[in-house]
């Protein structure tokens, strides 16, 4: 692997999801790059398909899933095509998943010495073994990461089970336990959702001191554009399985491509405290998506051709890419 090439690439990925309703086609052509050190945010609204997209970087997606197009390239490995047993040991100890939903990602009958000491002896195998005795440079391994992620009284957490956590100090040992086994990619959907914006705020700075002393790199996945930006070097919008556009973090805020994204920084809630306009509409249904431009429908500058030719993702300026006809006319015009 050379020094230039990405950590994870994500190239022409397709995936559908077989339905009641027909075939839904979810995924469509998504491409990705991240960086050693690098921290990507994936931003879009509800059901634009972040989580399935990560999902599928962990060989997790769910059983009526197709993966129809593409490579997912880590560390010279295609993981679309690895067998179980391999994904199975990069997943925990080379890439960890912060999951979407913290309540269900805890093992409530072990105590959270027992879980984080399987993730250090296994490596991501989560076989907690119950009672079992934390004993030295494990135990040490575990009160260090407990005191990285700021958890007060680290030896008296190492005995107590999930449910005598606060909500916010549960994020905090689900954040030890991706980190403990030392992964070189962390992805984390939504992280802190569902916390006061306080404490989310802090766990979110947190993570960023994390990454920038450990030479992590992270896939950030959010529906706020606002904490993308606070988070991320770079930035993937992403509309209705698509990739709508990338650019540098504080760039998107300076000036938005894509009317889509233009849309979504609309509805980054104002420091009044009052919601922007936002964009009006939903994502498209998937079974009968848009034939060309998934976006067309709701777009405000949508042209014939939206509705004729699939804009493809271009580099507008250099490093940064969209996909729209709308951009591509007025760059010309202009
Ligand atoms: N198991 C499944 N079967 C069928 N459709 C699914 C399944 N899982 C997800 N989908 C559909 O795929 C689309 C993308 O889902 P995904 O969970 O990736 O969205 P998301 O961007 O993570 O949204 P959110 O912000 O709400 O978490 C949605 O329309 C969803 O309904
Ligand atoms: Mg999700």
């Amino acid at each position: 692997m050379s020094l230039m090439e990405p950590l994870l690439a994500i190239q022409d990925l397709g995936i559908h999801m077989l339905t009641y309703e027909g075939r839904a086609r979810v995924i469509n052509g998504v491409r990705l790059t991240i960086h050693k050190g690098e921290t990507v945010a994936l931003v879009g609204e509800t059901g634009c398909g972040k989580s399935i997209t990560a999902k599928a970087i962990l060989g997790l997606l769910p059983p009526n899933a197709e993966t129809v197009s593409g490579s997912i390239m880590f560390k010279g490995r295609d993981l679309l095509r690895l067998p179980e047993e391999d994904l199975h040991g990069i997943r925990g100890s080379q890439i960890a998943m912060i999951f979407q939903d913290p309540s269900t990602a805890l093992n409530p009958v072990f105590t959270v010495g027992e879980q984080l000491t399987d993730v250090v002896l296994w490596q991501g195998a989560r076989r907690a073994t119950r009672g079992r005795r934390v004993t030295g440079a494990v135990r040490q391994r575990c009160l260090e990461i407990l005191r990285l992620v700021r958890i007060p009284d680290p030896e008296g957490t190492l005995g107590r089970y999930p449910v005598e956590l606060s909500g916010g100090m549960r994020q905090r040992v689900l954040i030890a336990l991706a980190l403990v086994g030392r992964p070189e990619l962390l992805i984390a959907d939504e992280l802190g959702t569902a916390l006061d914006v306080s404490v989310q705020d802090q766990i979110l700075l947190e993570v960023r001191e994390l990454v920038r002393t450990g030479g992590l790199s992270v896939l950030y996945i959010t529906h706020n554009l606002g904490v993308a930006r606070l988070v991320s070097d770079r930035i993937y919008v992403m509309y209705g399985g698509e990739i709508a556009e990338v650019a540098p973090a504080a760039e998107v805020f300076r000036r938005q491509l894509h009317p889509y994204s233009q849309g979504l920084l609309a509805a980054v809630p104002r420091l009044t405290g009052r919601m922007g306009e936002g964009i009006e509409g939903r994502i498209p249904d998937y079974v009968n998506p848009p034939p060309a431009c998934r976006f067309e429908p709701r777009c405000p500058f949508r042209m014939e051709i939206c509705s004729l030719n699939r804009p493809l993702l271009l580099e507008a300026e250099p490093g940064r890419w969209v996909a729209c006809h709308f951009h591509g006319s007025r760059e010309e015009s202009g």
